[in-house]
């Protein structure tokens, strides 16, 4: 069915990578459970962002519509004809309706895209504490995270941020979770703490990895804080009550944009590299 939203009515899409379709869940599987994955230099490593699906070729069709997701983000975030009225600017929250629409996958690319580029550094926070979060597949899983610093007043945010070998790209970990994570990501001093981060390093874009909104209260915690969120929306899994319920809870936000993801490449009408899908009625 066609989709009928109020919102960014042609949204990017970015087409499935057929290399990394997949692939995610049984690297997770294979992975120990400890494996701390960040070298004595306090460092993720090529080895272990490729593993979490980042495309590190520049011309491939993927990473060129990261680029054009890239420009809408950034000049929302930083450009002088940003519609953003509330929130902090340059933190941007990446949700979706449900589970496995690629969250991670495109906040984890649009990251990469962005700090490949040069002009922005961006930090990349985990705020997702599931079994198989990022943290986990990027390594960092056993590192202090954003739950530490929730717990611990003493701990400062620099603390927990941790470099990639990808120029320009830090991570945040999710941190470690005493079974209290839910009911402390909806507490107001998660919020406070994630403005924080986001006034300190303002010069940086934050791009949040969030759980489903249908499926946590944390998208909906957050997002007052944030000045723009990012809808995942899986190409032809999603339904539109669905999307629109999602949106609903996004309210407090105000912008927010849906990008189409994991699109069969047969199913685009391109020009160049990349297409929209238009507004059906
Ligand atoms: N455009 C894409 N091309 C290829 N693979 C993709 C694409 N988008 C997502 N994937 C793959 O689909 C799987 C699910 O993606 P991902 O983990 O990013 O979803 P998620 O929304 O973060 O899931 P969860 O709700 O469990 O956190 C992963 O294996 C990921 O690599
Ligand atoms: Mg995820």
């Amino acid at each position: 069915m066609p989709l009928d939203l109020p919102i960014d009515l042609q949204p990017p899409r970015v087409v499935v990578d057929d290399e990394a379709l997949g692939e995610t869940a049984a690297r997770v599987a294979a992975q120990p459970a400890s494996a701390p994955g960040v070298t004595e230099e306090r460092q993720i490593e090529p080895a272990h962002l490729a593993k979490a699906g980042l495309i590190r070729e520049p011309d491939s069709r993927v990473s060129e519509e990261f680029r054009i997701v890239q420009n809408r983000v950034l000049r929302q975030s930083f450009g002088d004809a940003s519609a953003i009225s509330s929130g902090v600017k340059n933190i941007v929250m990446i949700t979706s309706a449900l589970k496995g629409e690629g969250k991670s996958f495109v906040s984890l690319n649009l990251a990469g895209e962005i700090a490949r580029q040069g002009d922005r550094r961006v930090l990349l926070i985990d705020v997702d504490p599931k079994p198989n979060s990022l943290s986990r597949i990027l390594g960092v899983a056993s590192a202090r995270g954003l739950l530490d610093l929730a717990r611990d007043v003493r701990l400062d945010v620099t603390e927990i941020v941790i470099p990639t070998a990808a120029e320009g790209l830090d991570i945040a970990p999710v941190g470690q979770n005493d079974g209290r994570s839910g009911e402390v990501f909806a507490s107001r001093r998660m919020g406070q703490i994630i403005e924080e981060i986001g006034r300190r390093y303002a010069d940086r874009l934050i791009i949040l990895d969030a759980p489903p909104c249908l499926a946590s209260s944390t998208p909906h915690a957050l997002a007052p804080v944030c000045g723009q969120a990012v809808l995942v929306v899986a190409a032809n899994n999603t339904q539109q009550s669905d999307i629109e319920a999602a949106l609903d809870l996004l309210q407090a936000c105000p912008h927010v944009s849906l990008l189409l993801n994991k699109v069969a490449p047969w199913m685009t009408h391109s020009f160049g590299t990349y297409s929209y899908l238009a507004a059906e009625a």
